[in-house]
Parts: structure tokens; C-alpha cells; sequence
């Protein structure tokens, strides 16, 4: 039997990582695209090609189930995302599987995603495009919006994602606070704004018109930003929210329930709870939510960039080498 790793690929990786996947020293096994198969023949298929030793791509969730289905010798499991909620850490540990991410590379097409939600959310974009359909440009059909010079933004997770976010908002003349487990050493956004540590999310909220989200999700974290930190917002005046973090950060219902009855005066959301949103989903009719398909990556370069790092850290971890991004478990 050949000592070559194998590498299942579940469908759908960007083609120019699936060209170098190929390209390596492994024997590469690529599934079909999601919407071909259902998760059960994916399963099928993985066993039928027992022994996997990298599961390289992305499938959610990847659970007991799945590294049972690959086999006793499966060494890595690598991602195309930064997060990894999707994947059991602690299976993953317990059978002394590594685990490979994609962070970084992405933190300027979120932050852009951050960007466009924000001012899409303050400038009312459903309105103004009810109204642009309905061919009554006169003003009272138009929503007015609100400035985001001078406007108090809270960032709730200054990590990489939420770095670039502050550093794109700046500019705009906003007052950029933030909190996260703690003081990140930064001074200056740039030089037109600084960036305050506020020590706690009430605090924050308080002190803040917008949250903008931009944590991960963990057991501190879910359900964080529920309805008493939202009633804070803007003074109770009804404030803003903005999430490219994790739905499950924000109390949904919560969420709701103050935009339908004015508490919130507007959401600009790239993630939800769960996902996909049902197309029946409440929020999805509520013209004061801006919603986007948990796309903040989606760009060409930046997908690809994801999908490279994602077969470099197979590759590597499937050959028992050092790995690009490792998550440390
Ligand atoms: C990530 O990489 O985790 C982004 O949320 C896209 O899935």
C-alpha cells in the first residue's frame, strides 16, 4: 500500500487550492459540490475511502460522525475559516487530531463587509430601495438616515477583524470604543481618531450609539449582546447594531423584538442564528434589518487566499510538518 497521505476534499474549495492540492505529494480525493450530495452520501464516501488523513475543506459540522467516517488515522482536519465553531474542538483532541484555520487573510474583506453594513444600516438601505421600486421618489416616501461622522461606536472583540474594522471607521469621524477580554495594546486608529478601552460590554453599550460585533463565539461570548445592553444603546434613544462576528453573539429574538418595537433603531447583520436563516425568518422582513448571507469573505482574492492557506495547513498537517495556522488545543 502506498505511504502517501489521503486527503479528502470536500467540494466546493476554490479551484486554484484544489489545483494545488493536486499538485502536492498526497493521493487527493475530491467530493462532490455540496449541492450534489446530501451529508450522508459525503459520509458514504469519505468511509468508502478509508484511511483519510487530512480532511481538507470545508464541512459543517465536523463532529464524531465525521472523523469516525475518517478512519483511525486521520491526522488533520483544516478549515477555510478563521472560525472553527463548526468543528468538535474536544473530539478533535481527544483523538490527537490537529486542526488548521485561515485567519488573517480575511480581516480586510470583513472589515469592508463591516463597512458596507454599517452605513447601509444607518442610511436606511431597505427604505430607500422600497422606495426606489415603488417610483415615488417624493420626500415623505423617502427614510432619512443619520450621520456616521460623530457617532459612538462600540466594538465588542478587538481582535484582527475588529482592528481593521476601527481602522476603516475612523476616518469617517467616528469615536471608535471598544472592550474585549482585554486592553489590546493600541493607541491610535489613526490619526484622525483614537481608539478608548472600555472595561465590559454595559459599559460599552452605554457609551455607545452602534455595537458593532466582531468577537468570536465562545461560551463567554453567546447571547452577549442581549436586550439590556441593546436598550443602552444611544442613550435608550434606540441605538444600531452591526454583527460580522457570530449570530449567536447577539440575543436574535431579542433583536426582534426591539427593532420591530423601536428599541433598536436598525441592524446591519452578515451573520444570524441560526444558519441558513429560514426564508420565512421574521427578520427577513423587517425593512429597518440589513442582511447579508454570511458573506463578509466573499471576494475572489480573499476566498481564494482562505482556501490556499487551507490546503497549505492539510498538506503540511497530513505529512506530520509544521502548519501555517494551528490552532492550539
Ligand atoms: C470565517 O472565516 O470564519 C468567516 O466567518 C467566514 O466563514
Amino acid at each position: 500500500m502506498s505511504t502517501k497521505p489521503r486527503i479528502f476534499c470536500p467540494g466546493g474549495l476554490r479551484p486554484v487550492a484544489v489545483e494545488q492540492l493536486a499538485r502536492n505529494d498526497s493521493i487527493v480525493l475530491i467530493g462532490p459540490p455540496p449541492e450534489k450530495a446530501s451529508r450522508a452520501e459525503i459520509l458514504q464516501l469519505i468511509r468508502e475511502n478509508q484511511p483519510i488523513h487530512g480532511l481538507v475543506g470545508y464541512l459543517n459540522p465536523v463532529n464524531d460522525e465525521v472523523l469516525d467516517a475518517c478512519g483511525p488515522e486521520l491526522k488533520v482536519v483544516s478549515t477555510p475559516s478563521v472560525g472553527f465553531d463548526h468543528i468538535s474542538v474536544p473530539s478533535l483532541a481527544s483523538r490527537s487530531v490537529r486542526l488548521g484555520h485561515s485567519p488573517s487573510i480575511l480581516n480586510h474583506a470583513v472589515a469592508e463587509t463591516c463597512v458596507l453594513l454599517v452605513l447601509a444600516t444607518l442610511r436606511k438601505w431597505n427604505g430607500m430601495q422600497k422606495a426606489l421600486k415603488s417610483g415615488d421618489w417624493s420626500v415623505n416616501h423617502i427614510p432619512l438616515g443619520n450621520d456616521l461622522r460623530h457617532l459612538n461606536i462600540g466594538i465588542i472583540g478587538l481582535g484582527r477583524v475588529g482592528l481593521e474594522c476601527a481602522y476603516r471607521l475612523a476616518p469617517f469621524g467616528c469615536v471608535i470604543r471598544y472592550t474585549d477580554i482585554r486592553p489590546v495594546p493600541v493607541a491610535t486608529v489613526t490619526g484622525q481618531g483614537s481608539l478608548e478601552y472600555v472595561p465590559g460590554a454595559d459599559l460599552l453599550a452605554e457609551k455607545s450609539d452602534m455595537l458593532v460585533v466582531a468577537c468570536d463565539l465562545n461560551a463567554s461570548t453567546r447571547g452577549m449582546v442581549g436586550e439590556r445592553l441593546l436598550r443602552k444603546l444611544r442613550g435608550g434613544k434606540g441605538g444600531w447594531v452591526v454583527n460580522v462576528g457570530r449570530g449567536p453573539v447577539v440575543d436574535q429574538d431579542a433583536l426582534v423584538r426591539g427593532l420591530k418595537e423601536g428599541w433598536v433603531q436598525g441592524a446591519g447583520l452578515d451573520v444570524m442564528d441560526p444558519e441558513p436563516l429560514p426564508p420565512n425568518h421574521e427578520l427577513l422582513s423587517l425593512e429597518n434589518a440589513v442582511l447579508l448571507p454570511h458573506q463578509g469573505t466573499a471576494t475572489v482574492e480573499t476566498r481564494d487566499s482562505m482556501a490556499l492557506m487551507c490546503v497549505e495547513n492539510g498538506i503540511k498537517g497530513a505529512h506530520g510538518q509544521l502548519m501555517p495556522a494551528e490552532i492550539d488545543m
